[in-house]
């Protein structure tokens, strides 16, 4: 028994099934929120980018705002404390310088303290990395620092304002934006991803699930008609593959039960023509001890009686040879094949031969690991085969069966050959197909089917060699089996 089959024989049919690893529904959840936060990280980076922009953006408007009213005053020194205090207020600046036609304008809080460390936000060339990279900056580094914003503002083209303000409030700013977006964000993942996953649940998941489950209960008990699997009515490539599913089931639970039927079948064949052969076998003998009675017309029927029941016997032995081949593995040992021959030569009726001379020309040294009972039967079979064919012609050249070997590449090439008649049309055309591809008298069909089976067995191959006069057959055995 293999190993798969007593796995199949200790689980019952409705254990579950059991999974490596994580199923399918629990990588597709972490697929699609994976995906999700990717998504919303490249979202969120452009926008927290523009959210630092309007805030820097609004302080250089109000800047502006603060560089007009200063355009009254013509003198820097000359602006009254107050209204210098009220415009630096209003933009939360520590200090405001406006330049325009070469000239610069300072208005400064002496008593607001700033941070020393002082970073630089240049708004005039501002482009969308620089952004992101200084809102980065601001989120991650940022804080106790001191901002340089400079910029044009908007209603004043041809002043550039530059303010000093501290960083702590933009960066709080940008941290409440961030949670609330982060928020936001893990809401809208959690519905995306619930939404995206019951649909592809119902879509795929599930209906893959049914077929996981129907694939390994039909394989525990495939004779169980009840576990193929109902299609749906889907037209997708689910819908197909359940389809197809559904037809290989019931294919294989059909092929399994013609099988059944006919090993059934083939059993009590098997019983009935071995009562046949033994009743054959006592009344040959009986009809030996006929054949010695001394009336002469006996004396003339005897032998085509034991003839036929020699026949009859033959037949029911090969039919029993026949079911017996398809059960027994090979047992391999080394095999002299030479001397493995000769014994088949013999035994297939050559030696003492009056017409057939036989040829064997294999080495003595040629020894194969084979099943030494297996391969004296291929040889037999392609032998007597060969004598049947050579005894029936009346041919002009002695008849002759040779034994050659050759070896090329993989294989270990061993040839039958005679100068007989050549396989007739019948055998041709049924060539290797069990009772179908006798042509002779009383010739059951079964040699060459069993010879191929057996080659077969030792992971070699038999096969017809294409000659003008007779017939060869080849038999190829595995380099490997040298030994
Ligand atoms: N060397 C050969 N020369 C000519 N015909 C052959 C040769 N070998 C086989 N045949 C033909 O092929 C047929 C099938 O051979 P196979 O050995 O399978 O069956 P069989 O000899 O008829 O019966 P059995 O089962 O008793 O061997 C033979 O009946 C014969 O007609
Ligand atoms: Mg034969």
């Amino acid at each position: 028994m293999d190993e798969r089959a007593a796995v199949t024989e200790t689980l019952p049919a409705d254990a579950p099934v059991a999974r490596r690893g994580f199923g399918l529904s629990v990588k597709l959840i972490a697929m699609i929120i994976v995906t999700i936060l990717a998504v919303e990280v490249l979202i969120y980076l452009p926008s927290a980018a523009n959210f630092r922009a309007n805030w820097l953006d609004d302080k250089i408007r109000v800047a502006g705002v603060a560089a007009r009213v200063l355009d009254i005053v013509p003198d820097a020194m000359d602006v009254p404390e107050e209204l210098a205090d009220g415009l630096l207020a209003s933009a939360g600046a520590a200090a405001l310088i406006v330049r325009r036609d070469g000239q610069s304008q300072l208005v400064e809080k002496t008593d607001m303290p700033m941070p020393k460390t002082a970073v630089e936000a240049d708004m005039r060339d501002a482009g969308p990395m620089n952004l992101i990279g200084g809102a980065l900056d601001t989120l991650f580094r940022g804080g106790d620092r001191t901002l340089r914003i400079i910029g044009t503002p908007p209603e004043d083209a041809d002043a550039i304002v530059e303010i000093l303000v501290p960083e702590a409030p933009l960066r709080a700013e940008l941290l409440d934006y961030s949670r609330n977006i982060f928020l936001l964000s893990l809401i809208v993942a959690a519905f995306t991803a619930i939404a995206i996953f019951l649909f592809l649940n119902r879509l795929l998941v599930r209906p893959i699930g049914r077929m996981t489950q129907n694939m390994v209960a039909f394989r525990r008990t495939p004779e169980n008609a009840t576990r193929i699997i109902t299609p749906s009515s889907r037209k997708d490539e689910i819908g197909i593959a359940e389809r197809e599913l559904a037809a290989l089931e019931t294919d294989l639970f059909e092929m399994l039960h013609q099988r059944k039927h006919l090993a059934d079948l083939g059993l009590a064949v098997a019983k009935i023509n071995h009562d046949l052969r033994n009743t054959l076998t006592s009344a040959q003998l009986l009809s030996d001890q006929v054949a010695t009675l001394d009336d002469p017309k006996v004396q003339r029927l005897a032998p085509r009686l034991v003839q036929t029941l020699d026949k009859a016997i033959n037949f029911a032995q090969s039919v029993l040879d026949y079911g017996r081949t398809a059960t027994a593995a090979p047992k391999p040992q080394p095999v002299d094949m030479r001397a493995l021959i000769i014994e088949a030569a013999a035994e297939a009726g050559l030696f003492g031969h009056p017409e057939i001379t036989f040829e064997n020309t294999v080495p003595d040294d040629l020894i194969l690991s084979l099943d030494p009972d297996q391969t004296a039967r291929i040889f037999v079979n392609l032998i007597k085969n060969a004598r049947e064919a050579l005894e029936t012609r009346h041919g002009e050249e002695p008849a002759r069966i040779a034994i050659r070997h050759h070896e090329a590449g993989d294989w270990v090439t061993i040839e039958i050959a005679d100068n007989g008649p050549g396989l007739p049309p019948r055998a041709r055309d049924n060539l290797f197909r069990a009772f179908e591809g006798s042509g002779r008298a009383g010739g059951t069909g079964l040699g060459l089917v069993i010879a191929r089976e057996l080659t077969e067995a030792h992971g070699g191959r038999l096969r017809l060699v294409d000659t003008e006069k007779g017939t060869c057959f080849a038999i190829d055995l595995p380099a490997d089996r040298l030994v």
